[in-house]
């Protein structure tokens, strides 16, 4: 196992009926700002009941966070979080939305020009090159990203997503009340499961450092997944199958399974141009980018895929070879089983736009990816190749 450092101070409120909390972790004398998405929070009557329980808060709103959240957009929030004195910030909604309000929280009181805040990748933004960061909460509509409990953020600018970390990122509570989820369409609680799939694969589906307690929970997040997947999909409203989803997907990305242990983003990066060009969600991405990297990296991948094929699917028999064959199909068919489609063709998306993708990893500086920085682009070209 490699050394690490962990740290994560959000508090988790999880559970039906815990809206009320908010009450408690929000600071009585706060000036609070609602941050929402394109209405599904208001036509649930959902940030209604939030402002209920903030009393006697003086009380903002701020809707149209989009999916993928825009700079362009997030700038407007900041400006009201500069001209009414903000304090506290409140994110209603999926990813996009606690996404965006971590950039609102990080850039408000930023001296620079917030662009500037874009540029660190994956390195941390140091607290004191922020100023004043405006502390935040969460009510998480939208089991996926873990967004609720951990320090990224991925904000879009011009043609591209741009991964945002901080320390200061942390939500201070995140509230996880799975019927608030019951209102999410199918194909989003689809992209959910596969999201949070992919997030565990993507710390696990690596070279073996001998890190039993990460593997062992990483199999337990996968096997869970799969578990539920399917129910959680078909009957919305299933409340044991939905609590197991979200518990899982912030777990899968909070830290936990990540510490000491090598670490394989690529899916994400070649995900993230996918959705940043053809508009396509960012769960459907990774089903059609994963089983791909799977399947070209089987020799770099190859003692870890074993373990994932007789743990996770219980592959017995065969050749090595053939288990391996048969935990990427397997993996395929989990996520079509979802009703997601795994081949960027079936998105209208054809082989003539691969090299666009590839000039658009090159300008993001998306040359040297994997646990070992050895994917070049002629690898994520066979990757997109294999993916049609
Ligand atoms: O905008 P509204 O009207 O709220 O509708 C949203 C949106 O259209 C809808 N929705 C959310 N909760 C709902 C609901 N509809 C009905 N009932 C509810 N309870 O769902 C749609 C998608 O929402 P979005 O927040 O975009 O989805 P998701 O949570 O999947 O977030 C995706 C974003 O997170 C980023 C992605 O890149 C993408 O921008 N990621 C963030 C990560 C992180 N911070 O750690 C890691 C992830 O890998 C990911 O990259
Ligand atoms: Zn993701």
């Amino acid at each position: 196992m490699f050394n690490f450092d962990f740290y994560n101070p959000t508090r988790i409120l999880f559970g039906k009926d815990r809206l009320g909390s908010i009450d408690k972790y929000v600071p009585t004398d706060a000036t609070v700002l609602i941050t929402f998405g394109g209405g599904s929070a208001k036509k649930s009557g959902l940030t209604d009941k939030v402002k209920t329980i903030l009393g006697k808060r003086k009380v903002y709103e701020f809707g149209g966070i989009e999916p993928n959240p825009h700079y362009e957009t997030l700038i407007k929030a900041i400006e009201i979080v500069r001209s009414k004195n903000i304090d506290f910030i409140l994110a209603v909604g999926g990813g996009s939305v606690i996404d965006g309000t971590k950039f609102i929280s990080l850039a408000s009181n930023y001296k620079g020009d917030p662009r500037e805040l874009l540029k660190y990748g994956f390195r941390h933004i140091p607290f004191d090159a922020l100023g004043k960061v405006v502390p935040f909460g969460t009510v998480l509509t939208l089991p996926a990203t873990g967004s609720e409990m951990n320090n990224g953020a991925v904000i879009s600018y011009e043609h591209g997503k741009f991964p945002v970390m901080s320390e200061a990122a942390f939500p201070k509570f995140s509230i996880l009340d799975p019927t608030i989820t019951f209102t999410l369409p199918k194909v989003q609680v689809a992209n959910g499961v596969i999201d949070a799939f992919v997030h565990t694969m993507e710390q696990y589906m690596t070279f073996p450092v001998d890190a039993k307690v990460q593997d062992r929970i990483a199999e337990g997040l996968l096997q869970t997944l799969i578990e539920i997947g399917q129910t959680t999909v078909s009957e919305p409203e299933n409340y044991d199958a939905r609590a197991n989803l979200v518990w899982s997907a912030t777990m899968a990305l909070n830290g936990i399974i990540g510490t000491g242990v090598p670490q394989d983003w690529t899916t994400h990066m070649i995900g993230h141009e996918l959705t940043a060009l053809f508009g396509i969600d960012h769960g459907q991405t990774l089903a059609i980018i994963f089983p791909a990297v799977l399947e070209v990296r089987r020799i770099q991948k190859r003692a870890k895929l074993l373990q994932y094929a007789e743990r996770i699917w219980h592959i017995k028999n065969g050749s090595e070879e053939e288990k391996i064959d048969l935990a990427i199909q397997k993996t395929s068919e989990f996520f079509e089983s979802l009703g997601v489609r795994t081949h960027l063709s079936l998105y209208n998306v054809n082989a003539d736009k691969i090299p666009v993708v590839i000039e658009q990893l090159k300008a993001h500086g998306l040359t040297a990816l994997s646990e070992t920085q050895d994917l070049t682009l002629d690898i994520s070209q066979k990757i997109l190749e294999r993916a049609m």
